[in-house]
Parts: structure tokens; C-alpha cells; sequence
């Protein structure tokens, strides 16, 4: 699972090196990612027992030939993320936590660690709505795989994969899928990568 892991990180790298060379905001984001040096792994990857691991057939099914390369590299380590979704449970939406979540591959508290920057895959069913929330952190997105409504500061668009998406810090965001599960690429970057989202 190692060289599996390291394949996908520098694919990824690779991935977000070619949007590094475009000089704007989301170019900054890309670079950061791009030419970080990744320490040694700390944690193990085990197959998962998320109940997201229902999607990853069809999740992988929606990319196009920009993302088709990334996906490869991606599919077989998507049962071994450690996914996750923690946020306070929603009484008005309790499935929430079996229709989207998160794998992080390097993060404060991922198995390859890093204090100040995060990076992993987040999943969603399809008809599932991530509600509006914020984090301190600076959000990229690549979408990988899957259409989904895209909303930021209460603008709404479509967005397909190879789109890539960037969330300022504290900006309310969310997304909705309709009839394809998504899956997209995600780093969180700036002076707290620690406070977790909170639903808005
Ligand atoms: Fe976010």
C-alpha cells in the first residue's frame, strides 16, 4: 500500500505542478502543494470501513481525459484512506455522515504528518448536499471526478472535472451532487490548518 500511497501523492503533485505555472491565487495554492516536501509516512493505511466505500465504483467513473492519469493513481487507494466526517452530528440531516466525508493523506493528524498543511480526497454521494460551512484554512479543490453545484459566497456554478476551486479562508461554501457521486482533490493551506469546518 506504501508505493501506492507515494504513486498517488506525486501524481498529485504533478497534477497541481502544471497549475503552479499559471501566476494568480489558485496558481499560489497549486505551487504550495507542488513543491512540498513530503516527510517520511507515521501512520499505516488499512482498508477503510466507511460506509463511503459503497461510491468508489461509480465515483471514479465521472473524470475526462485531464483527470484521467490522477484517477488512475487514485483508485486503488481509495479503500485504504482513512475517511472520515466530523462534524457535530445534524439532527435535521442525520445521513449525512454516510453520504460524504474525507480522506486526508498528510495533515496534523494524517499518516504522513504535517503541522501546517493538509492533503486528501473528498467524497460525496450522489443527491447529497454538504451544507454551507467555513474553515480558517485556504481551500483548493480539483474536481477529479463528477458534476456538482458548486456554491461560494452564495454564487452557484456547475463545475466538471479538471476545474479547480479555491475557498478563502472563512468563506461560507458548499456542494451539492445530483445524479454522480464526486470526487475531488483537496489542500488546505494558511496559519491555522488545525480548526476544523464548522456547518454555518
Ligand atoms: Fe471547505
Amino acid at each position: 500500500m506504501k508505493n501506492v500511497i507515494q504513486n498517488l501523492i506525486e501524481e498529485s503533485q504533478k497534477f497541481l505542478f502544471k497549475r503552479a505555472k499559471i501566476d494568480d491565487k489558485i496558481g499560489l495554492e497549486a505551487a504550495n502543494f507542488a513543491v512540498r516536501d513530503i516527510p517520511k509516512p507515521i501512520g499505516k493505511f488499512e482498508k477503510s470501513d466507511s460506509p463511503l466505500i459503497r461510491y468508489i465504483g461509480e465515483a471514479i467513473k465521472h473524470g475526462n481525459p485531464e483527470t484521467a492519469d490522477l484517477l488512475k493513481a487514485l483508485e486503488p487507494a481509495l479503500p485504504y484512506l482513512p475517511w472520515k466526517y466530523n462534524y457535530e452530528p445534524r439532527p435535521d440531516m442525520p445521513d449525512l455522515a454516510d453520504q460524504m466525508g474525507w480522506g486526508e493523506i498528510l495533515g496534523p493528524e494524517a499518516p504522513y504528518h504535517d503541522e501546517h498543511f493538509c492533503f486528501g480526497f473528498t467524497l460525496l454521494g450522489k443527491n447529497t448536499f454538504y451544507p454551507s460551512h467555513l474553515h480558517p484554512a485556504t481551500e483548493l479543490y480539483v474536481i477529479l471526478s463528477g458534476h456538482a453545484i458548486w456554491t461560494l459566497d452564495g454564487i452557484s456554478k456547475v463545475r466538471s472535472p479538471g476545474e479547480f476551486v479555491l475557498h478563502p479562508s472563512n468563506h461560507i461554501h458548499s456542494m451539492q451532487t445530483e445524479h454522480e457521486p464526486m470526487l475531488a482533490l483537496y489542500t488546505w493551506s494558511g496559519k491555522d490548518v488545525k480548526t476544523l469546518s464548522k456547518y454555518v
